[in-house]
Formats: C-alpha cells, structure tokens, sequence
C-alpha cells in the first residue's frame, strides 16, 4: 500500500443524539479520520447537516475531518466548510461542469486542505482524468450516494487500478457497504482509505470492529 491505510468512521451512521460521544467513541477505537457525509436534497435524494455540525464536531474531534460534500454547488458551500475545519475536501465529479472544478481543487488546496474528487458508481472512472494532476483523494463510490447501510457494488473496484494507470498517485478512498466482507477486495485493488459507517457504529464493539477491519485491509492490501 503506497499511503497509510485509514480507516474512516462515517459519522451518517451515529446517534447524531449523542454526537461528541460518537466521535470521542470512534477517536478512542482507533479511527483515522473522520468522515461527514453532507446532503442537500438535491445532489442525493437526503439531507444531513451543513457548516455549523461540522464545527461543532471539529471542536470535539482530535483527527482529521474528511467531508464528503454531495452537493450541487460545492463552489458556494466549500469555504464555509474549510472554516468549519474540515481537513480533507471531496466533491463530486458529476457536478464538476457547473463551475471551474479545478480552480476549486487549487482553492481548497491553497486553504492548507486535501483536494478530493467522488464519483458515483455508474460514472466512469474516464471522468476524473482532467483532474488527475489536482487532486490529493479520489473517492470511490461503492454505493450510489445518499444512505448508509447499501448494499457493497464490487464492479467498481475496477476503478482504483484504472486510476493508477491514468497517473493518479493519491489517495484512493472508498464509501459504501465497506465491513469485514468486502473491505479486503477493496484493499487488494488499491484502495487505502475506508469509509465505514454500518459497519463500525452498528458494532457492539467498536474498537474491535475498527481493528479487525484494519487487519483485513493490511493482509489483503
Ligand atoms: C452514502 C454515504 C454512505 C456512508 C457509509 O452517501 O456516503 O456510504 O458514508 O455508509 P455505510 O453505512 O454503508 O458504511
Ligand atoms: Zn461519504
């Protein structure tokens, strides 16, 4: 594995009731990042939170923040999201046409944060390569956005090594369905960073279930 392998709660999976406890619990079991799913109601069919949930969860979280925007206008939301802290910023590529996508990527970059690109399960992967050379993350689709708890799509797991062959040398991230069964053929196709949200927040243990999930990454990878 050419990057440190991470693994990501989902916070779209806790008990938003109880959400510094949530991040303090996964923290505590060992998680790498953080990731926060936001929904507009447009981009996916369902709305989460905006800015404000994301600074209160940075002023409680000690590891990076990875925000996963599934918006139709990142270009409008993405400075409040860096002024929330986010650390890592990821857009989808099916919105990139409706503004200067790279001028963004260099924006978010030049704000002292990760520049990351999503895409859906049914966009090629072909759709990243104007981007390749400005991104620090790619996030990999293994479900079509919008809820937690789909069931894992394997077919794109085709997309990590043609990534690699169209010269990204980033990060690769993958968000859907990722537990136990599925996350060792992620690894083996080159993905290092996993998103879990079922996974790890329906676990009773859930330090047990974020080290087992980082044993199976590291023996598959
Ligand atoms: C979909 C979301 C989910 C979430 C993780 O828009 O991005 O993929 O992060 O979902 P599960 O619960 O499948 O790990
Ligand atoms: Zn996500």
């Amino acid at each position: 594995m050419t990057h440190p392998l991470r693994i990501a709660p989902s916070l779209l999976a806790a008990d938003f009731g109880r959400l510094a406890d949530e991040v303090r619990s996964v923290e505590a079991g060992g998680a790498d990042w953080l990731h926060l799913d936001v929904m507009d109601g447009h981009f996916v069919p369902n709305l989460t939170f905006g800015p404000f949930v994301c600074a209160a969860i940075a002023k409680v979280a000690t590891r990076p923040l990875d925000v996963h925007l599934m918006i139709t206008d990142p270009w409008q939301y993405a400075d409040a999201f860096l002024d929330a802290g986010a650390n890592l910023l990821t857009f989808h590529v099916e919105v990139a046409e409706r503004g200067d996508a790279v001028a963004l990527l260099r924006h978010i970059r030049a704000r002292g944060a990760k520049a990351g690109l999503s895409l859906q399960p049914d966009t090629p992967v072909e759709a990243l390569r104007p981007f390749v050379g400005e991104l620090d993350l790619v996030l990999v689709m293994s479900v079509f956005a919008g809820f937690g708890g789909q069931k894992f799509l394997p077919d794109v797991l085709s997309k990590p090594p043609a990534l690699r062959r169209m010269g990204f040398a980033g990060e690769i991230s993958i968000d859907g369905g990722v537990g136990p069964r599925t996350i060792g053929a992620a690894a083996t196709a080159g993905v290092n960073a996993f998103v879990a949200g079922t996974a790890v927040f329906g676990a009773p243990d859930r330090a047990a279930r974020i080290a087992e999930l980082r044993a199976l990454a590291a023996a598959a990878s």
